[in-house]
């Protein structure tokens, strides 16, 4: 399987076992990092919002690692500027695999984390190198 067959597979799976797993991935971003508590608000549609983008971009970074890699590193910068800590961008990444993970199953299991883990690695250099500036 591609790493893009093997990343749609796991949200296919995410779905069926969770749902929508935005609420249980922002539940534990504010237990582990309370700075992002500045940011919640009565309205959470911005949490739809950003889960949506971080899917999308994982999906693409399957597909197209550059380009995907090209929107983090403006996301970085973007996020630095709106407050983010980047210790608190780049844990959204680990929280959201910990939250998502438990509901890989089957022969795939192992390269479906495999995929992830790859994706998030190569994410965390982006914002560690943009972390530089
Ligand atoms: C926990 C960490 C994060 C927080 C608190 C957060 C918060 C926000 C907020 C409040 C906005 C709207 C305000 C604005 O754009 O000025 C925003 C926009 C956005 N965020 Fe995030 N975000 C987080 C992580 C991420 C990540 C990891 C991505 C990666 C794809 C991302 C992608 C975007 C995009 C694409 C926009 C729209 C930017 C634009 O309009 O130009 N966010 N974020």
């Amino acid at each position: 399987m591609t790493s893009s067959e093997l990343i749609n597979l796991s949200l296919e799976q995410v779905a069926e076992a969770l749902g929508d797993p935005t609420a249980a991935v922002f539940a534990r971003m504010y237990e582990r990092y309370p700075a992002l508590k500045h940011f919640r608000g009565e309205d959470s549609s911005w949490e739809n919002y950003m889960m949506q983008e971080i899917l999308s971009n994982i999906l693409q970074y399957a597909d197209e690692p550059e380009t995907a890699l090209v929107t983090i590193k403006d996301m970085t910068t973007h996020h630095q500027l709106i407050g983010v800590p980047l210790d608190v961008f780049k844990g959204m990444y680990s929280t959201l695999l910990d939250v998502l993970k438990p509901t890989f199953q089957g022969e795939q299991q192992a390269a479906m984390a495999a995929a992830w883990q790859q994706a998030i690695d190569a994410i965390h250099r982006v914002v560690d190198q943009q972390s530089a500036f």
